[in-house]
C-alpha cells in the first residue's frame, strides 16, 4: 500500500513534467490492434483525461483495422491488403465509414467521458477538418486517401472549450466522396498542422523491432535518416512503415518529439511523459 506520504511524493516528482508541457498539444494515435482488452483500453482512456486535466490538450486519432476486417467478414465482403494498405472499392468505403464512425469513435469518445473528459468525436469530415484526395499512385486500391489539406479552426474551437477531439481518420474529398486513410498519416499531419510538441503512436507491439517477433530486439532510438534502409532491408514491415514514416514526417514539420509506444502496457502514455523510464521507440531528427 502506498502512504499518503509517498503518495505526494510520487506528485511532486511529476511537477517538472506537468510544467514542461503545460498548456502543449499531444497527438495520440490508438491503434486498432492495441483496442481489443478493456481493461488496457481504460487505462489509455484514464491516462489521456489526467493529460487534459493537468492542462495539456490531447488530440486522440484513432484506427480500427481489426474491427473493420472483422465487420466485413461478418457482412461476407472480402478484404485485401497490397503493402499495407485495405483495397477499399465503394461497398467498403461505406463500411470502414459505418465502423470507425459509428462505432469505434463512439466507443472512445464514451471511455473518456466515463473518466471524467468531456470528448467530442469528429470525422475529417467535420469542419472540413481532412480534405484528402486518392493517395497519389495507388488509384488502383480504390478509395484510399491521402491527406490533402487540415482546417484545424474546429478543433481549435473545441479544445479552448477543454473538450478532447477523437477523430476518425475519414478524409473528405469533392462531392461528399469518403477517403479511407491510414491513421498514422492523419496523426501526424494532425501533429504539423497543430504545431503539437508531441506525436505518440500506440500500438500492439513494444516498439520498433529489429528482429521481427523478437520483443527484447526492441529500438529505442531510431535516427530519421536510417528509417529508409531498415525498411528497405525489411526489418520494418507492413503496419509499421506507414508508422516511422509519419514520425519522419512530422519531424520535419516541426513537431519536438515523436513515439511509438506499446498500448498493451498499462499507463504507457503516463510513463512516457511522466518519467524518465525509456519505454517504446522514439524516432529522431538525425
Ligand atoms: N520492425 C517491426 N517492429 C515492430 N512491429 C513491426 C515491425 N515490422 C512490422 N511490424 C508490424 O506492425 C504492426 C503494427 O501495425 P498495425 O497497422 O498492425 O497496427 P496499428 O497501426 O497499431 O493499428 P491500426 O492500423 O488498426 O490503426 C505490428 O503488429 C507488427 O506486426
Ligand atoms: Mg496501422
Amino acid at each position: 500500500m502506498t502512504t499518503p506520504c509517498e503518495k505526494a511524493a510520487i506528485l511532486v516528482e511529476a511537477l517538472p513534467y506537468i510544467r514542461d508541457f503545460y498548456g502543449r498539444t499531444v497527438v495520440v494515435k490508438y491503434g486498432g490492434s492495441a483496442m481489443a482488452d478493456c481493461r488496457l483500453r481504460k487505462a489509455v482512456m484514464e491516462d489521456i483525461v489526467l493529460m487534459r486535466y493537468v492542462g495539456m490538450h490531447p488530440i486522440v486519432v484513432h484506427g480500427g483495422g481489426p474491427n473493420i476486417t472483422r465487420m466485413l467478414k461478418r457482412l461476407g465482403i472480402s478484404t485485401r491488403f497490397v503493402d499495407g494498405l485495405r483495397i477499399t472499392d465503394e461497398e467498403t468505403m461505406e463500411v470502414v465509414e459505418m465502423v470507425l464512425v459509428g462505432k469505434i469513435n463512439k466507443d472512445i469518445v464514451a471511455g473518456l467521458n466515463d473518466m471524467g473528459g468531456l470528448a467530442v468525436g469528429l470525422s475529417g469530415k467535420d469542419g472540413m477538418l481532412i480534405r484528402a484526395d486518392h493517395m497519389s499512385g495507388k488509384e488502383h486500391l480504390g478509395f484510399v486517401g491521402q491527406v490533402r489539406e487540415i482546417n484545424t479552426g474546429v478543433l481549435e474551437t473545441i479544445t479552448e472549450k477543454g473538450y478532447i477531439p477523437v477523430i476518425s481518420p475519414i478524409g473528405a474529398g469533392n462531392h461528399g466522396q469518403s477517403f479511407n486513410i491510414n491513421a498514422d498519416h492523419v496523426a501526424s499531419a494532425l501533429a504539423t498542422a497543430l504545431k503539437a510538441d508531441k506525436l505518440v503512436l500506440l500500438t500492439d507491439v513494444p516498439g520498433i523491432l529489429a528482429v521481427p517477433d523478437d520483443v527484447s530486439s526492441r529500438i529505442s532510438r531510431l535516427r530519421a535518416s536510417e528509417v529508409e534502409s531498415y525498411i528497405d532491408c525489411g526489418i520494418i514491415s507492413g503496419g509499421m512503415i506507414p508508422k516511422v514514416e509519419c514520425c519522419v514526417e512530422a519531424l520535419q514539420g516541426g513537431v519536438n518529439r515523436t513515439h511509438i509506444l506499446d498500448g498493451r502496457i498499462p499507463h504507457s502514455i503516463l510513463l512516457e511523459i511522466f518519467t524518465d523510464e525509456g519505454i517504446g521507440s522514439m524516432v529522431v531528427n538525425g
